[in-house]
C-alpha cells in the first residue's frame, strides 16, 4: 500500500473539486454542473470501498467509523442526486450542507479535531 497516500490525496482533490463544482452550478443555475459534480463526489468517494482504510488510521478503532461516515456520503450524495433531478433545489442545498458534514465528520477523526 506504499502509494496509498498518493492516492487518498489525489481523490480528495476530487472530492473538494466536485463539491466546488456542486456550489458553483447552485450559484449559476447551473443544474447540468450540479450534478457533473456530485458525480465527480460519488466516484471519488469509491476509494473506500476499493483502499483499505487501515491505511490512514494505523488499524485503529477509527476504521470502523471511517467506513460508517464513508456510508453516509454515499447515501447522501444519492439523496442529493435525487433532488436535484426532480428541480427540489432548496432541500438539495440542505442535503449538500449534510455532504459537507460527512466530509468534516471524517477528517474530525483522522485528525483527531
Ligand atoms: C471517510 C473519510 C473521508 C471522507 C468522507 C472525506 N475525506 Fe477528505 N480526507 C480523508 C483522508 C484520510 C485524508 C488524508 C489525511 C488528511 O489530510 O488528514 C483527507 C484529506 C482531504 C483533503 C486534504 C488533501 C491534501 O492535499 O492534503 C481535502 C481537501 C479533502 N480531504 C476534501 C474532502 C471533501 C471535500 C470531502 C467530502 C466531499 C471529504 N474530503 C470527505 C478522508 C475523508
Amino acid at each position: 500500500m506504499a502509494d496509498s497516500k498518493t492516492t487518498i490525496i489525489e481523490t480528495m482533490a476530487s472530492m473538494e473539486k466536485g463539491m466546488a463544482t456542486i456550489q458553483k452550478g447552485f450559484l449559476y443555475n447551473q443544474k447540468a454542473m450540479i450534478l457533473e459534480g456530485v458525480d465527480t463526489v460519488i466516484s471519488a468517494n469509491e476509494i473506500f470501498v476499493k483502499v483499505d482504510v487501515k491505511a490512514f488510521t494505523n488499524g485503529s478503532k477509527a476504521t470502523q467509523v471511517i467506513s460508517n461516515i464513508h456510508g453516509n456520503l454515499a447515501a447522501d450524495a444519492k439523496k442529493f442526486k435525487k433532488a436535484v433531478n426532480d428541480n427540489k433545489f432548496a432541500n438539495a442545498t440542505k442535503i449538500y450542507g449534510e455532504m459537507v458534514n460527512d466530509c468534516v465528520s471524517c477528517h474530525t477523526v483522522i485528525r483527531k479535531w
